[in-house]
């Protein structure tokens, strides 16, 4: 039953997500020195989190021996809004976040608009991670089949394809939800930050710094040369995260996903050995049509 899309107000949410979105949108009292890790799903939301629990607090937890990464999942250390205010929220759920040590690290895939009106009103700050669509379309559809209940049928790409391109998927349509947080971060750049998946990719030291900067928490000369950044950057990589044991079993969140399901290729471009001519020739329309004007644009793309 978790898997049917409930209108709400204009984006998709997954029907098991409704009520944690109205109760953390009514109860979340966010602090200045809060941070928000926020994305649409299959966008790098994992390594993201990592990055940042990593980055934020690397004064904190200068060794890597005993690194917290380590030992527990990212997703429990940022944990997501959605999960934290699922099911029946407590009143020992609302004392727990009190009691978090600053700063305070969550998720969140909820659109920029429905944010609790203490997160858009407060300093604290929102990190954003953006993958192009060709990616973010493949990693999800495997995805889905990989999660679904064994009592659903498998999703045919084509079928996948032709809903996505409606933007008819868990927290979609993807285009307003990037474009949501991109005028923010244009608006507020001090607010929000703005990453691609790709350019993490490709120049992931360039990255970390300015993630480092936007937060205030700059790496000085001497870590930069003493291999701090390098040592983030090996910290949160793919293959290390993924063969750690913490990422291998348990689950995560109120729809209970197995951990190691969130590591799959960790790769750029992927999209290339999936599409059709006809499906590249679609989805760069609909990426001119919806993105048009609004300066956000994909490295790598057709
Ligand atoms: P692929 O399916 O293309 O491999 P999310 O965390 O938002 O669910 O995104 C999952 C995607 O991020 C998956 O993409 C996954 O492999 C990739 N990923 C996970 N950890 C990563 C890491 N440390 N570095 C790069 N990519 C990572």
């Amino acid at each position: 039953s978790h898997y049917y899309l409930h209108l709400f107000e204009s984006f998709w949410c997954p029907s098991i997500h409704v009520e944690a979105v109205e109760n953390f949108q009514k109860h979340f009292q966010a602090k200045e020195s809060d941070v928000i890790v926020a994305s649409f799903p299959k966008s790098g939301t994992i390594w993201l989190k990592a990055l940042t629990f990593a980055i934020v607090n690397h004064q904190r937890f200068s060794s890597l021996e005993n690194h917290p990464l380590l030992t527990s999942n990212p997703h429990d250390l940022v944990p997501f809004l959605e999960s934290v205010f699922g099911g029946n929220i407590q009143d020992h759920q609302i004392q727990l976040l009190d009691s978090k040590p600053d700063p305070r690290l969550f998720g969140t895939h909820t659109p920029f608009p429905y944010l609790p009106e203490s997160i858009k009103e407060s300093n604290c700050k929102i990190i954003y991670i953006c993958r192009n669509p060709y990616d973010n379309f493949v990693s999800a559809w495997v995805y889905f089949n990989k999660i679904k209940p064994e009592s659903l049928p498998a999703i045919p790409m084509d079928e996948a394809f032709e809903l996505y391109c409606n933007g008819i998927l868990d927290y979609g349509p993807w285009w307003s939800h990037m474009l949501g947080y991109w005028k923010e971060s244009i608006a507020k750049p001090n607010k929000v930050l703005f990453i691609k998946y790709d350019d993490l990719t490709e120049d992931t030291n360039f990255q970390v710094k300015r993630i480092a900067d936007f937060f205030g928490c700059s790496f000085t000369e001497e870590e930069e040369k003493n291999g701090t950044v390098e040592n983030i950057i090996q910290l949160c990589s793919f293959e290390k995260m993924k063969d750690l044991a913490v990422n291998k079993s348990g689950k995560v969140g109120i729809a209970a996903v197995d951990k190691s399901k969130f590591f799959r290729k960790g790769e750029t471009g992927d999209w290339v050995n999936h599409f059709s001519p006809s499906m590249i020739e679609k989805l760069s329309k609909i990426v001119e049509e919806k993105l048009q004007g609004s300066g956000l644009s994909f490295k790598n793309c057709p």
